[in-house]
């Protein structure tokens, strides 16, 4: 039997889609105070699109970006129902046409692709914002992938990032009752300096 591709695999997901369309991630939607008062955004392998709705439903000029047809056929649909703002497009963010533009918010959830940290934090206008949400290797249930490739080690995303400014950082690992409190992914805001 052949192996699904990531972009098979993502796309027999959204087409089956039966819960509710996703909301923005929790890195976003619980520090939306952090958020400039509008400008251009950029939603890096945003599947179904959560966070680019919710930017463009705050007044941002949205790109949305995954490699995934059905994930940005489910997105443009919601965008046009609302009036929205996005510009939604399939392309394989390793391609990094993206990396052309500059942001001044992005927001990366629950895709891990180390080699693109250089590419995300150039790709910030000074005093942009990054918001990325995504899974640890100290899960404390099964969600999530379950390759250690796709997994953040401890801090990883503060050294990933560690040309930007640390605004917010979260990841409370194994420690203390792990059935409470924020588990399973790490959250980090960081600010490209002004100069
Ligand atoms: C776990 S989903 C997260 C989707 C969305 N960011 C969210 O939080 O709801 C991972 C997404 O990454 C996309 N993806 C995987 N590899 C990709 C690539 N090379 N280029 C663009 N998108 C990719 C998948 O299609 C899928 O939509």
């Amino acid at each position: 039997m052949d192996v699904e591709t990531p972009r098979q695999k993502w796309d027999r997901i959204y087409r089956g889609w039966k819960a509710p369309f996703p909301g923005a991630a929790t890195v976003l939607s619980e520090n939306e105070h952090l958020l400039p008062a509008g400008g251009k955004a950029l939603d890096l392998a945003c599947g179904l699109g959560g966070n680019a709705v919710f930017l463009a439903r705050r007044g941002f000029e949205v790109d949305a970006i995954d490699i995934s047809e059905a994930g940005i056929e489910a997105l443009t649909d919601t965008a046009c129902v609302e009036g929205l703002s996005i510009n939604a497009r399939v392309a394989d963010v390793m391609e990094r046409h993206w990396a052309a533009e500059r942001y001044d918010v992005i927001v990366v959830a629950r895709f891990l692709e180390r080699t693109l940290a250089r590419d995300i934090a150039d790709a910030l206008e000074p005093g942009g914002l990054l918001f990325y949400q995504t899974f640890v290797e100290t899960k404390t249930s099964g969600s999530g992938p379950g390759n250690p490739r796709f997994l953040l080690r401890d801090n990883e995303l503060i050294r990933l990032f560690d040309g930007l400014l640390i605004r917010y950082y979260r990841d409370e690992a194994l420690t203390g009752k792990p059935d409470a409190g924020q588990r399973d992914e790490a959250f980090l805001i960081a600010q490209r300096p002004d100069s």
